[in-house]
């Protein structure tokens, strides 16, 4: 079945605590945390972001699936580290070279975290295929980082189809996720195309009715 894991960069920090709770019982599978540094994208959300995490830790023990929008990953990952994440995300093109990128994947996983990489709409598969059977997950961006609240881009659901086919190709049991503008609408391509876990914020946080947008996504 599908998995959903629900981005909360768009929760007020007003009920926070109340949103993830309701999150929790609606049925989400992980919660999704974009970390944004100001640099690699333009927001930066790393204060409110690891305050959320926190927050989370204390009252669910639901997975944390974390997406590191940064330049620093390093830096990141360690902050990170402590609030035992079932998943972090990382950047490729915000890697110099492949040493670079094979030693975060490392390190990620000697901390007995599931590593993963994304790549924005523009990279190409090609790119990443070296790295996949070290990879928990690939994760493909569908919207530019930066922002919730976007509109899918469709092309993006063809490197979804190429992904999958190689990874069946090469009996590789990588999970693929996919991260901006999904909705129950968007989901149905992404789900035909291979996906194993959908991202969703402003499709679920925007409802009054989680669990109805979760069972919808699903
Ligand atoms: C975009 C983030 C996404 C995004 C999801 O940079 O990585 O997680 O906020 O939000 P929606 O579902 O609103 O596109
Ligand atoms: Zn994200």
């Amino acid at each position: 079945m599908l998995e959903i894991s629900t981005s909360i960069l768009s929760v007020e920090k007003e009920n926070a605590t109340k949103t993830f709770y309701d999150l929790e019982v609606a049925g989400t599978d992980y919660f999704h945390i974009d970390v944004m540094d100001g640099k690699f994208v333009e927001n930066n959300t790393e204060k409110i972001m690891y305050e959320y995490a926190n927050i989370i830790k204390q009252i669910s023990n639901l997975p944390l699936d974390i997406h590191l929008m940064v330049e620093d990953i390093k830096e990141n990952i360690d902050r990170y580290i402590p609030l035992r994440p079932s998943i972090i995300t990382f950047h490729y093109e915000a890697c110099r070279n492949d040493e670079e990128i094979m030693k975060y994947i490392k390190y990620i996983r000697e901390n007995n975290i599931k590593p993963a990489i994304s790549i924005k709409p523009k990279t190409d598969i090609e790119k990443i295929k070296k790295f996949l059977p070290m990879l928990h997950m690939l994760l493909i961006m569908t919207v530019e980082p930066g922002k919730s609240g976007q509109k899918l881009i469709p092309e993006t659901i063809e490197k979804v189809k190429e992904l999958k086919k190689y990874l069946d190709k090469e009996n590789l049991e990588t999970y693929i996720e996919v991260d901006g503008g999904i909705n129950k609408d968007t989901v149905k391509m992404a789900k035909e195309a291979g996906i194993d876990i959908a991202v969703a914020g402003t499709s679920i946080i925007s409802t009054n009715d989680f669990k109805q947008a979760i069972s919808e996504l699903r």
